[in-house]
């Protein structure tokens, strides 16, 4: 619906009163449609036509010739405000829907590539809770810059590499644990969680056990083979939970390239930091200086020759930039890495890759619980941070006894409670900013009522209910656009014509939050116009059953767009 912006911008500039792009700038949407669609403040030509802005106002809409789709222009108060034609906008919007199906709003490809970094958790240990933050904006980002025309890399930066390694592989070998094959393959990430805690146990009582890892891994980094035997099959059991978890939540990604991916591109990154004279031994490490960016030094080596975290981001971002010469890649890591992320990008500055500009860090707030009355982030070290399995577990758990007390002959109810949990869970992590820190509270998150997952996959369920009901489809042309202009039905088509644009703003802000917004606002303007103007056995019913059909596409591609799932039928 932008296009309406410059038509009325060029329809001003036609009266010689505005200049059509001062005119552009000075158009809003008013949040309350009674007012119009479009105003327009004439204060700014008080001055140059000596006239008082109410009488511009009433001479503009005297004058002004009203571009296709618009109905009426009314001056208020030294505004000029526009009104769209109702059975123009339906038709216009429901035609298009018609016509696009889920694809509606969506950009036509802009031959641009965009790489999304998310999840990429720590290999040896379970996902947390607090895993589902960095996973769902991540995929959820994903699937909004595809629908924004994108061509998009996901990618999971596994952490599969570093001293937590050599923690567990110490760890294994001191409890005589069987190192033969089949006890190797079926070995679970459960077991590996209980030798990291038991890890963390003894180091605080033996602070050697701390050195004897780190040696661990640099021997396991100089390719020692039975250390390597021990590190792939702990991956591999981390890696089969992981990817159990990640289809049940419907979450994918096209590259699982992690840091020990890298190990073999860092040598040539050392070079080229020792060529251009970067490399600085400092405390018996090798850093790089950030001083001019008031950041400090960035590690690239430790004394042992071991290398770190930021040394294989910067391989990794080297090899991203050949491998898809990604327009803008993307980190969706929490705010606690801004640091790690400003040292990463100046490097690659100060290595001459231009394009450092087109790398950004997604932060994102933290997830609250309530411990003993006091909101409280959860830590997966000292095991008080649930995980997210149980959490799934115990979602699907709620959702079911809603459904066993209101539909309990319901097929399939153990999948969909599933989904309506998950994308309850995912719905409360992405409705607000992502910047700011998420409270959880069950009941809220859970419930059927307010801003939440339920309520927005309960509109879906009864859009897709009422068309079971009717037994029957209208095409765009059996409908009649002028039954469609009641208030009720005009205020959810303008909701619906909005799809493009929220999917840009989403993409501009990397804010999946305004898409989740988006869908509160449809859901709660289908409730109001199935409340308000009966569909089925109405006089109405084909013009009403269609734009129940309109609404349903249009939803159910923006659940789709959050990562939320789709139910039908609840
Ligand atoms: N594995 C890291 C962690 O769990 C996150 C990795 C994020 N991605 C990256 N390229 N550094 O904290």
């Amino acid at each position: 619906m932008n296009s309406f912006n410059a038509e009325i911008a060029k329809a001003l500039a036609a009266t010689g009163a505005f200049a059509e792009d001062a005119a552009l700038k000075l158009i809003s949407v008013p949040p309350d449609t009674s007012h119009g669609n479009f105003t327009i403040p004439c204060f700014s030509l008080a001055k140059t036509l000596r006239k008082a802005p109410k009488l511009i106002a009433e001479d503009l809409a005297a004058q002004v010739k009203l571009p296709a789709g618009l109905s009426k222009v009314e001056a208020v108060n030294g505004y000029l405000n526009f009104f769209i034609d109702r059975n123009f906008l339906a038709k216009e919007t429901l035609d298009a829907i018609a016509a696009k199906g889920l694809e509606y709003g969506h950009a036509a490809p802009n031959g641009k590539v965009v790489c999304i970094d998310y999840s990429s958790p720590n290999i040896g240990k379970e996902l947390a809770f607090h895993h589902l933050r960095s996973t769902m904006i991540g995929n959820s980002l994903a699937r909004i810059y595809k629908a924004a025309g994108y061509k998009v890399e996901r990618i999971n930066h596994l952490g599969d590499w570093g001293t937590a390694f050599g923690k567990l592989i110490v760890m294994y070998l001191r409890e005589k644990l069987p190192t033969d094959d089949a006890t190797l393959d079926a070995l679970t990430v459960k077991e590996l969680n209980i030798l990291y805690a038991s890890f963390s146990k003894a180091s605080k009582e033996e602070p050697g056990l701390e050195d004897e890892a780190r040696a661990a891994f640099t021997k396991l980094e100089q390719g020692d083979a039975f250390y390597r035997k021990l590190w792939t099959a702990f991956r591999a059991a981390t890696l089969k939970e992981l990817m159990r978890i990640y289809d049940m939540m419907g979450v994918g990604f096209d590259h699982y390239t992690g840091e020990s991916f890298f190990e073999d591109k860092i040598p040539a990154v050392l070079d080229e930091l020792r060529e251009k004279n970067l490399l600085v031994n400092s405390q018996e490490r090798d850093v790089v200086m950030l001083d001019e960016f008031d950041l400090n030094p960035c590690l690239i080596r430790k004394s042992d020759g071991s290398t770190l975290y930021a040394t294989r981001d910067l391989a990794a971002a080297i090899y991203r930039k050949k491998e898809y010469n990604f327009d803008k890649c993307l980190y969706v890591v929490d705010l606690g890495q801004a640091l790690h992320f400003k040292q990463v990008f100046h490097v690659l500055k100060k290595m001459g890759r231009e394009w450092y500009k087109d790398m950004y860090h997604i932060p994102f707030g933290v997830i609250l619980q309530l411990v003993d009355g006091k909101w409280e982030k959860g830590k997966t070290r000292t095991g008080t941070a649930s995980l997210l399995r149980d959490v799934i577990e115990a979602a699907q758990k709620k959702i079911l006894e809603f459904i066993d007390e209101k539909n309990p002959t319901l097929e399939n109810k153990e999948l969909i409670a599933r989904q309506i949990g998950i994308s309850a869970l995912t719905f409360n992590d992405l409705k607000n900013s992502r910047l700011k820190d998420v409270r959880f509270d069950w009941d809220a998150v859970m419930s059927f009522e307010g801003d939440t997952g339920p309520y927005v996959q309960n509109a879906h369920v009864r859009l897709c209910s009422i068309m079971r009901k009717a037994g029957y489809t209208v095409s765009a042309s059996e409908a009649d656009y002028s039954q469609l202009t009641d208030d009720a039905a005009y205020n959810l088509i303008n909701i619906l014509a909005k799809k493009g644009e929220k999917i840009l703003g989403a993409v501009k802000d990397d804010e999946p939050s305004v898409l989740a917004q988006y869908a509160l606002e449809i859901a709660e303007a289908a409730h109001k116009f199935i409340h308000e103007d009966r569909v089925l056995g109405s006089a109405e019913e084909k013009s009403r059953l269609f734009l129940v059909q309109s609404t349903q596409i249009v939803l159910e591609n923006v659940l789709d767009l959050l990562g939320l799932f789709p139910i039908r039928q609840m």
